[in-house]
């Protein structure tokens, strides 16, 4: 029986100025701290403009901030470009990659991931991998050979389950309201840990978590963090108010 803490992980993508970003993570600390134990691990991931902010915001509080994505590099001529050792520098503890928003909107590819992931732990972050098919490879039935070869392609050298953890984004349900069926995700989570353990050995694959990700929102959390292979939620839309993220942690416990 293996135990896997469930990450409740909050993507706010770019949306967040100063004075929100800082009460919102400030509430969501102030949860924290009141409940006194909680049965889950809480991610807050906001644009580089706030982390410094929203790092202050939870300091003490153990809820845990990262970035949305870094360089391959540790530093030099990358203007625009932010390198993982500069997030860890910010107090940072993991930074998400390969989100389906970057592949898009920046071309990134399995390999461009895995190096960016490679980069991250070389700093001593937790790489959150993305992976997930879109509409059309889902119509094709290509799902889990998609999410497969993107795991194959996507997953550091040095991975294991304390620095690695696996998102699994459908890309046809971010921000859409729709979600897979629950048998879906079910079966599709279970082909990841099978691809991980093909990767990474038994062990290693029994310990990782792999998330959900896709329009989960507090009234379908408990039917997506009830099954068996999803260890928590990458939440989008529902990470910006703090009473529907909270709930959705809740959810999870
Ligand atoms: P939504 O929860 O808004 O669908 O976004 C999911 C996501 O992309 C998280 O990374």
């Amino acid at each position: 029986m293996t135990t896997r803490r469930p990450l409740i992980a909050g993507n706010w993508k770019m949306n967040g100025l100063k004075a929100d970003a800082q009460a919102l993570s400030r509430d969501l600390a102030q949860r924290v701290n009141k409940a006194g134990g909680i049965g889950f691990d809480m991610l807050i991931c906001p644009p580089f403009t706030v982390i410094s902010t929203v790092v202050g915001a939870v300091a003490g509080s153990g809820v845990a901030v990262g970035g949305q994505d870094c360089h391959v590099a540790e530093k030099g001529a990358h203007t625009g470009d932010i390198s993982p050792v500069m997030l860890a520098d910010q107090g940072c503890q993991f930074v998400i990659l390969g989100h389906s928003e970057r592949r898009a909107d920046h071309g990134e590819t399995d390999a461009v991931v895995k190096a960016k992931a490679e980069a991250a732990l070389a700093a001593d972050l937790v790489a959150v991998v993305c992976v997930g098919e879109t509409e059309s490879q889902k119509d094709a039935g290509q799902t889990i050979d998609v999410v497969a070869s993107q795991i194959a392609g996507s997953m550091p050298e040095g991975a294991d389950a304390a620095k690695v953890v696996v998102a699994y984004e459908p890309v046809w349900a971010i921000g859409t309201g729709r979600t897979p069926t629950v048998d879906d995700v079910a079966k599709v989570h279970a082909a990841i840990r099978d691809e991980i353990a093909k990767a990474l050995g038994n062990d290693v694959a029994a310990a990782m978590r792999i998330l959900y990700g896709g329009s989960v929102k507090p009234s379908n959390a408990k039917d997506l963090l009830g099954l068996d292979h999803v260890d928590g939620a990458l939440v989008g839309g529902a990470s910006l108010k703090a009473e529907d993220f909270w709930a959705i942690a809740e959810a999870s416990a």
